[in-house]
Protein backbone atom coordinates (compact mmCIF):
# COMPACT_ATOMS: atom_id res chain seq x y z
CA UNK A 1 0.00 0.00 0.00
CA UNK A 2 0.97 3.68 -0.93
CA UNK A 3 1.46 5.45 1.82
CA UNK A 4 1.98 9.44 0.21
CA UNK A 5 -0.49 8.71 -3.06
CA UNK A 6 -0.96 11.74 -5.04
CA UNK A 7 -4.34 11.03 -5.34
CA UNK A 8 -6.45 9.41 -2.81
CA UNK A 9 -10.43 8.51 -3.13
CA UNK A 10 -12.17 7.06 -0.01
CA UNK A 11 -16.07 5.88 -0.60
CA UNK A 12 -16.62 8.84 -2.81
CA UNK A 13 -20.40 8.26 -3.77
CA UNK A 14 -22.00 10.73 -6.24
CA UNK A 15 -25.87 10.76 -6.08
CA UNK A 16 -28.06 12.95 -8.65
CA UNK A 17 -31.62 13.67 -7.70
CA UNK A 18 -34.18 14.03 -10.51
CA UNK A 19 -37.65 13.82 -9.85
CA UNK A 20 -37.48 10.19 -11.29
CA UNK A 21 -35.60 9.55 -8.53
CA UNK A 22 -31.59 9.48 -7.41
CA UNK A 23 -29.33 8.23 -10.15
CA UNK A 24 -26.31 6.65 -7.47
CA UNK A 25 -23.57 7.90 -10.67
CA UNK A 26 -20.90 6.58 -8.05
CA UNK A 27 -21.34 4.13 -5.52
CA UNK A 28 -18.47 3.73 -3.02
CA UNK A 29 -15.90 4.20 -4.86
CA UNK A 30 -11.68 4.19 -3.12
CA UNK A 31 -8.65 3.98 -5.05
CA UNK A 32 -5.25 5.69 -5.14
CA UNK A 33 -2.79 7.47 -7.98
CA UNK A 34 0.68 7.63 -7.46
CA UNK A 35 2.58 10.74 -8.56
CA UNK A 36 3.34 9.72 -12.09
CA UNK A 37 0.94 7.25 -13.08
CA UNK A 38 -0.95 7.16 -16.48
CA UNK A 39 -4.43 5.62 -15.25
CA UNK A 40 -7.09 4.69 -17.68
CA UNK A 41 -10.80 4.48 -16.73
CA UNK A 42 -12.77 2.36 -18.88
CA UNK A 43 -16.26 0.94 -19.12
CA UNK A 44 -20.06 1.35 -20.52
CA UNK A 45 -21.44 4.70 -21.34
CA UNK A 46 -23.03 5.78 -18.06
CA UNK A 47 -21.23 3.88 -15.78
CA UNK A 48 -20.26 7.18 -14.24
CA UNK A 49 -16.42 7.93 -16.06
CA UNK A 50 -16.74 11.64 -16.13
CA UNK A 51 -18.30 11.62 -12.87
CA UNK A 52 -15.37 10.19 -11.36
CA UNK A 53 -13.06 12.72 -13.76
CA UNK A 54 -15.35 15.66 -12.13
CA UNK A 55 -14.32 14.89 -8.80
CA UNK A 56 -11.20 14.32 -9.30
CA UNK A 57 -11.00 17.48 -11.36
CA UNK A 58 -12.84 18.80 -7.83
CA UNK A 59 -15.26 20.26 -10.33
CA UNK A 60 -18.05 19.22 -8.39
CA UNK A 61 -18.01 17.57 -4.07
CA UNK A 62 -19.35 14.30 -3.53
CA UNK A 63 -22.43 13.37 -1.78
CA UNK A 64 -20.35 11.65 0.72
CA UNK A 65 -16.72 10.28 0.91
CA UNK A 66 -13.67 12.07 0.75
CA UNK A 67 -10.75 12.74 -2.11
CA UNK A 68 -7.03 14.02 -1.14
CA UNK A 69 -4.81 15.52 -3.12
CA UNK A 70 -1.24 15.77 -2.20
CA UNK A 71 -2.46 14.42 1.55
CA UNK A 72 -4.84 17.32 1.76
CA UNK A 73 -8.69 16.66 2.05
CA UNK A 74 -10.75 18.22 -0.62
CA UNK A 75 -13.67 18.89 1.62
CA UNK A 76 -11.73 21.30 4.09
CA UNK A 77 -10.88 23.05 1.46
CA UNK A 78 -12.48 26.58 0.97
CA UNK A 79 -13.72 28.07 -2.40
CA UNK A 80 -10.35 29.87 -3.14
CA UNK A 81 -8.24 26.74 -2.43
CA UNK A 82 -10.11 24.92 -4.60
CA UNK A 83 -10.24 27.47 -7.38
CA UNK A 84 -6.32 27.55 -6.71
CA UNK A 85 -6.32 23.67 -7.16
CA UNK A 86 -8.06 23.99 -10.28
CA UNK A 87 -6.24 26.69 -11.53
CA UNK A 88 -2.58 25.31 -10.85
CA UNK A 89 -2.19 22.20 -10.03
CA UNK A 90 -4.86 20.03 -12.46
CA UNK A 91 -5.68 19.85 -16.03
CA UNK A 92 -8.34 19.22 -17.74
CA UNK A 93 -9.49 17.91 -21.08
CA UNK A 94 -13.39 17.75 -21.42
CA UNK A 95 -15.10 15.10 -23.14
CA UNK A 96 -17.05 17.97 -25.22
CA UNK A 97 -13.63 20.39 -25.48
CA UNK A 98 -15.82 23.33 -23.90
CA UNK A 99 -13.50 25.68 -25.65
CA UNK A 100 -15.27 29.46 -25.00
CA UNK A 101 -16.88 30.14 -28.82
CA UNK A 102 -16.95 33.67 -28.90
CA UNK A 103 -13.30 33.92 -28.21
CA UNK A 104 -10.18 32.44 -30.77
CA UNK A 105 -8.32 29.93 -30.29
CA UNK A 106 -5.49 31.54 -29.04
CA UNK A 107 -7.71 33.36 -26.43
CA UNK A 108 -9.15 30.15 -25.23
CA UNK A 109 -5.62 28.84 -24.32
CA UNK A 110 -4.26 31.92 -22.95
CA UNK A 111 -8.01 32.47 -21.03
CA UNK A 112 -6.58 30.61 -17.56
CA UNK A 113 -3.25 32.35 -18.16
CA UNK A 114 -5.21 35.23 -17.67
CA UNK A 115 -7.54 34.27 -14.36
CA UNK A 116 -3.94 32.80 -12.99
CA UNK A 117 -1.93 36.28 -13.83
CA UNK A 118 -3.80 38.44 -13.89
CA UNK A 119 -2.19 39.80 -17.21
CA UNK A 120 -1.61 38.90 -21.01
CA UNK A 121 0.79 36.18 -21.69
CA UNK A 122 3.88 37.63 -22.46
CA UNK A 123 6.40 34.81 -22.23
CA UNK A 124 5.28 33.14 -25.52
CA UNK A 125 4.01 30.43 -23.68
CA UNK A 126 0.45 30.26 -25.65
CA UNK A 127 2.19 30.29 -28.90
CA UNK A 128 4.35 27.62 -28.03
CA UNK A 129 1.37 25.27 -26.96
CA UNK A 130 -0.11 25.96 -30.16
CA UNK A 131 2.84 25.49 -31.82
CA UNK A 132 3.32 21.90 -30.34
CA UNK A 133 -0.43 21.03 -30.85
CA UNK A 134 0.04 21.66 -34.28
CA UNK A 135 -2.17 25.24 -34.51
CA UNK A 136 -0.48 27.83 -37.11
CA UNK A 137 -1.21 31.64 -36.58
CA UNK A 138 -3.59 32.04 -39.12
CA UNK A 139 -6.00 29.16 -37.07
CA UNK A 140 -5.15 30.83 -33.55
CA UNK A 141 -7.27 33.28 -34.86
CA UNK A 142 -10.16 31.34 -35.84
CA UNK A 143 -13.19 30.47 -33.12
CA UNK A 144 -13.68 27.32 -32.45
CA UNK A 145 -17.09 26.81 -34.51
CA UNK A 146 -14.59 27.85 -36.91
CA UNK A 147 -12.27 24.76 -36.56
CA UNK A 148 -12.63 20.94 -37.43
CA UNK A 149 -13.02 18.55 -33.99
CA UNK A 150 -9.50 17.45 -34.01
CA UNK A 151 -8.34 21.06 -34.23
CA UNK A 152 -10.79 22.07 -31.08
CA UNK A 153 -9.09 19.55 -29.53
CA UNK A 154 -5.88 20.60 -29.90
CA UNK A 155 -6.55 23.83 -28.86
CA UNK A 156 -8.10 22.14 -25.78
CA UNK A 157 -4.64 19.99 -25.35
CA UNK A 158 -3.22 22.99 -25.08
CA UNK A 159 -5.62 24.72 -23.13
CA UNK A 160 -5.31 22.31 -20.48
CA UNK A 161 -1.25 22.49 -20.35
CA UNK A 162 -0.99 26.64 -20.34
CA UNK A 163 -0.62 26.95 -16.24
CA UNK A 164 1.57 23.61 -16.02
CA UNK A 165 -0.60 21.21 -14.13
CA UNK A 166 0.60 18.69 -12.59
CA UNK A 167 -1.92 16.20 -12.76
CA UNK A 168 -3.71 16.16 -16.41
CA UNK A 169 -7.46 14.77 -16.52
CA UNK A 170 -9.05 14.05 -20.11
CA UNK A 171 -12.04 12.21 -21.12
CA UNK A 172 -12.26 10.66 -24.24
CA UNK A 173 -9.54 12.79 -25.41
CA UNK A 174 -9.69 11.49 -29.03
CA UNK A 175 -13.16 10.69 -28.82
CA UNK A 176 -14.87 11.85 -32.39
CA UNK A 177 -11.06 11.97 -33.48
CA UNK A 178 -9.63 10.54 -36.88
CA UNK A 179 -6.91 7.47 -36.06
CA UNK A 180 -4.13 9.51 -37.44
CA UNK A 181 -5.21 13.09 -35.49
CA UNK A 182 -6.31 10.36 -32.39
CA UNK A 183 -2.59 8.90 -32.40
CA UNK A 184 -0.90 12.29 -32.61
CA UNK A 185 -3.22 13.51 -29.11
CA UNK A 186 -2.06 10.39 -27.67
CA UNK A 187 1.60 10.58 -27.94
CA UNK A 188 1.31 14.47 -26.94
CA UNK A 189 -0.34 12.84 -23.65
CA UNK A 190 1.77 9.74 -23.48
CA UNK A 191 5.21 12.24 -23.59
CA UNK A 192 3.78 14.70 -20.52
CA UNK A 193 3.35 11.45 -18.60
CA UNK A 194 7.15 10.64 -19.36
CA UNK A 195 8.26 14.29 -18.53
CA UNK A 196 6.31 13.62 -14.90
CA UNK A 197 2.92 14.69 -15.42
CA UNK A 198 0.39 12.26 -13.47
CA UNK A 199 -2.81 11.58 -16.24
CA UNK A 200 -5.72 9.75 -15.77
CA UNK A 201 -7.73 9.43 -18.96
CA UNK A 202 -11.05 7.89 -19.68
CA UNK A 203 -11.60 6.30 -22.91
CA UNK A 204 -13.72 3.26 -24.49
CA UNK A 205 -11.14 2.88 -27.04
CA UNK A 206 -8.67 -0.76 -26.06
CA UNK A 207 -6.28 0.98 -28.27
CA UNK A 208 -6.17 4.19 -26.56
CA UNK A 209 -6.12 2.46 -23.37
CA UNK A 210 -3.00 0.67 -23.95
CA UNK A 211 -0.92 3.92 -24.34
CA UNK A 212 -1.69 3.61 -19.89
CA UNK A 213 0.29 1.54 -17.60
CA UNK A 214 -2.91 0.93 -16.05
CA UNK A 215 -6.55 0.64 -16.24
CA UNK A 216 -9.65 0.83 -14.19
CA UNK A 217 -12.90 -0.67 -15.04
CA UNK A 218 -16.35 0.99 -14.12
CA UNK A 219 -19.63 -0.47 -14.12
CA UNK A 220 -23.06 0.46 -12.46
CA UNK A 221 -20.54 3.87 -10.06
CA UNK A 222 -18.03 1.21 -8.74
CA UNK A 223 -14.96 0.09 -9.96
CA UNK A 224 -14.93 -3.68 -11.04
N1 LIG B 1 -25.87 16.24 -14.15
C1 LIG B 1 -26.47 15.05 -14.05
N2 LIG B 1 -27.73 14.94 -13.54
C2 LIG B 1 -28.32 13.74 -13.42
N3 LIG B 1 -27.77 12.56 -13.79
C3 LIG B 1 -26.53 12.61 -14.31
C4 LIG B 1 -25.82 13.84 -14.48
N4 LIG B 1 -24.60 13.56 -15.01
C5 LIG B 1 -24.57 12.23 -15.17
N5 LIG B 1 -25.72 11.66 -14.74
C6 LIG B 1 -26.01 10.21 -14.71
O1 LIG B 1 -24.99 9.58 -13.97
C7 LIG B 1 -24.61 8.36 -14.59
C8 LIG B 1 -23.13 8.40 -14.93
O2 LIG B 1 -22.91 9.39 -15.94
P1 LIG B 1 -21.47 9.70 -16.54
O3 LIG B 1 -21.62 10.91 -17.38
O4 LIG B 1 -20.50 9.76 -15.44
O5 LIG B 1 -21.21 8.40 -17.43
P2 LIG B 1 -19.99 8.04 -18.39
O6 LIG B 1 -19.44 6.75 -17.91
O7 LIG B 1 -19.08 9.19 -18.51
O8 LIG B 1 -20.74 7.79 -19.78
P3 LIG B 1 -20.26 8.11 -21.30
O9 LIG B 1 -19.30 6.99 -21.67
O10 LIG B 1 -21.54 8.01 -22.08
O11 LIG B 1 -19.64 9.46 -21.35
C9 LIG B 1 -25.51 8.16 -15.79
O12 LIG B 1 -26.59 7.35 -15.39
C10 LIG B 1 -25.99 9.57 -16.08
O13 LIG B 1 -27.26 9.55 -16.67
MG1 LIG C 1 -18.59 10.51 -20.07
Amino acid sequence: MDENPLIELREVTKIYPLPSGDVIALDQVSFTVREGEFVAIMGPSGSGKSTLLNQLGCLDRPTSGDLYIKGKNTREMNDRELTDLRLNTIGYIFQRFNLIPLLSAYENVEYPFLMKNRKPDDTGRVDLLLGLVGIDRALAAHKPPELSGGQQQRVAVARALVNEPSILLCDEPTGNLDSVTGHQIMEMITDLNRKGRTILMVTHDQAVAEYSARTIVMRDGRIV
